[in-house]
C-alpha cells in the first residue's frame, strides 16, 4: 500500500515536472507570455511575503488602503488559488509552501451554509491544493464544503439559493454557475451521485430562465419557492435589469463551458457557444477586447473597463477552444485578450500595485464599490488562462 502510494506520488511529481518544463520552454519562445509569467511570479512572491495567511488581499480602495477578504468573503479563496497556480506555472516550491499556509487559514469555510459561493471559496483554494498535492486532508475539507453548499438546494425550485439578503423570495444569480464544477468533482470523488444531480438540475433551470433571446443573461432570477416558477428578472451589479453586465456574461460562458466538459451534454455546449458569440460579436466590445463593466453602460466609450471579466472570458474561451471543432476562433480571441492584459496598460509593473497583477477591473459599480481597481479574482483567472494557454500551445 505504502509503496503504491510512493510510486503514485513519484508519478505525479514527474507529470508536474514535465508540464512545468513545457511551460518554461514556451516562456522562452514567446515574449509577451514570458513577461506575463515573470511579472506575475515576482508580484506573487512579494505578495506572499507581505501578506499574512488569513488576510487575503482583495483589492485596493480609492484611499490606497488594501481591502482584505476575511474567510466569510466570497473572494477569500482567490489569493491562495493564485499561489497554487503560480506554483504550477513556475515550479518554485516557495509558492507551494505559501499556498498551503494561505489555504489552511480558510479551514472554517467548509462549514458555511450562508452562501452559495463555496465553489469560488473552496475549489480555488482547497481544490487546487488537492489537485496538486493529493493530500487527504484537503479532500476532506472539500467534501464537507460540498455538503454545506447543497444544503442550499431547494427541490421545488431545482436550484441552489444564491443569497440570504435582499428582497427576493429565492434569488439565483448567473454567477452561481461557477459553483457547479465543485459539485461534479465531489460526486466523482465520493462516488455519490447526489451532488451531480443537483448541479445538473441547477444548470438546466438556469438554462431555462436566465437567458434572453440575444443570449445575454439576467444577473438575478427570483423564484417562487412553492411553484418553482421564475417571477422576477433583475440586476444587482449591472447597469439595469435588461442590460448585459460584463462579468455576468463571463460567468455564464465559463459555467456552461465547464458543465459541457464534465458532462458532454450538447445543450451546455450550445449555450456556451451562444454566449461566446454574444460576447465576441458585440458592437460595443472595445478593440482591445477588454469589456466595459456593462455592455450597455450609458457612458461608453468613457465607462470603466472590467479586466476581471476579460480574464474569465479568456480562460473560458481557451477551455472552449479544446472542446469544439472550430476551436481556433476561440483560441485566437483569448490570445488577443491575454496579450492585451499583459501590456503595461493592464498588467502592473513588478513591485507596484500592492503586488496585485491586473489593473482596470470593476467589482460593483452601482454600489460604488471597487471601480477601476485591482481584484483578486481577476488575477486568479488571468493566471488560470495563462496556464491553459501554455498547455494548449505546447500540444500544437
Ligand atoms: N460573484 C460576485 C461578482 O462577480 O462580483
Amino acid at each position: 500500500m505504502t509503496s503504491n502510494k510512493h510510486i503514485f506520488t513519484k508519478f505525479l511529481l514527474v507529470v508536474v515536472l514535465i508540464q512545468l518544463s513545457c511551460i518554461n520552454a514556451l516562456a522562452n519562445k514567446n515574449d509577451w507570455y514570458s513577461t506575463a509569467i515573470k511579472v506575475s511570479e515576482a508580484q506573487l512572491k512579494l505578495a506572499a511575503k507581505h501578506y499574512t495567511p488569513g488576510q487575503n488581499p482583495r483589492s485596493i480602495s480609492p484611499n490606497g488602503l488594501i481591502r482584505y477578504a476575511h474567510p466569510r468573503d466570497w473572494t477569500c479563496g482567490f489569493f491562495p488559488g493564485s499561489l497554487w497556480l503560480m506554483y504550477e506555472l513556475s515550479g518554485d516550491k516557495y509558492f507551494k509552501k505559501q499556498a498551503a499556509k494561505f489555504t489552511e487559514a480558510l479551514d472554517t469555510v467548509q462549514y458555511f451554509t450562508h452562501t452559495h459561493d463555496l465553489g469560488f471559496m473552496l475549489f480555488c483554494s482547497y481544490g487546487n491544493a488537492y489537485r496538486l498535492t493529493k493530500k487527504k486532508k484537503y479532500k476532506n475539507v472539500l467534501h464537507t464544503g460540498a455538503n454545506s453548499l447543497i444544503s442550499r438546494f431547494n427541490k421545488n425550485v431545482g436550484c441552489i439559493r444564491s443569497w440570504d439578503f435582499g428582497p427576493w423570495q429565492f434569488p439565483v444569480i448567473v454567477d452561481n454557475m461557477m459553483n457547479l464544477k465543485f459539485l461534479l468533482w465531489t460526486s466523482a470523488s465520493t462516488k455519490n451521485s447526489k451532488y451531480h444531480k443537483i448541479a445538473i438540475s441547477h444548470a438546466n433551470k438556469t438554462l431555462e430562465n436566465h437567458f434572453r433571446k440575444d443570449n445575454s443573461s439576467y444577473h438575478v432570477v427570483n423564484y417562487d419557492t412553492i411553484t418553482g416558477k421564475a417571477i422576477d428578472f433583475q440586476t444587482h451589479q449591472g447597469y439595469s435589469d435588461n442590460s448585459a453586465w460584463a462579468r455576468g456574461q463571463a460567468w455564464g460562458l465559463y459555467g456552461y463551458t465547464s458543465m459541457y466538459k464534465e458532462t458532454l451534454d450538447q445543450n451546455y455546449l450550445n449555450q456556451a457557444l451562444k454566449i461566446a458569440d454574444f460576447i465576441m460579436k458585440h458592437p460595443r466590445m472595445p478593440k482591445d477586447k477588454i469589456p466595459y463593466w456593462d455592455f450597455d453602460a450609458p457612458n461608453i466609450p468613457h465607462a470603466p473597463r472590467d479586466a476581471s471579466a476579460a480574464a474569465v472570458i479568456a480562460s473560458a474561451l481557451l477551455e472552449l477552444s479544446t472542446l469544439t471543432k472550430a476551436g481556433e476562433v476561440y483560441f485566437n480571441y483569448a490570445e488577443d485578450i491575454l496579450k492585451n492584459l499583459s501590456t503595461d496598460k493592464y498588467l502592473a509593473k513588478a513591485g507596484s500595485n500592492a503586488y496585485f497583477l491586473l489593473k482596470h477591473c470593476t467589482g460593483n459599480l452601482p454600489n460604488n464599490s471597487e471601480i477601476d481597481t485591482t481584484l483578486n479574482y481577476a488575477d486568479y483567472y488571468y493566471l488560470e488562462a495563462l496556464k491553459r494557454y501554455g498547455t494548449i500551445k505546447e500540444y500544437k
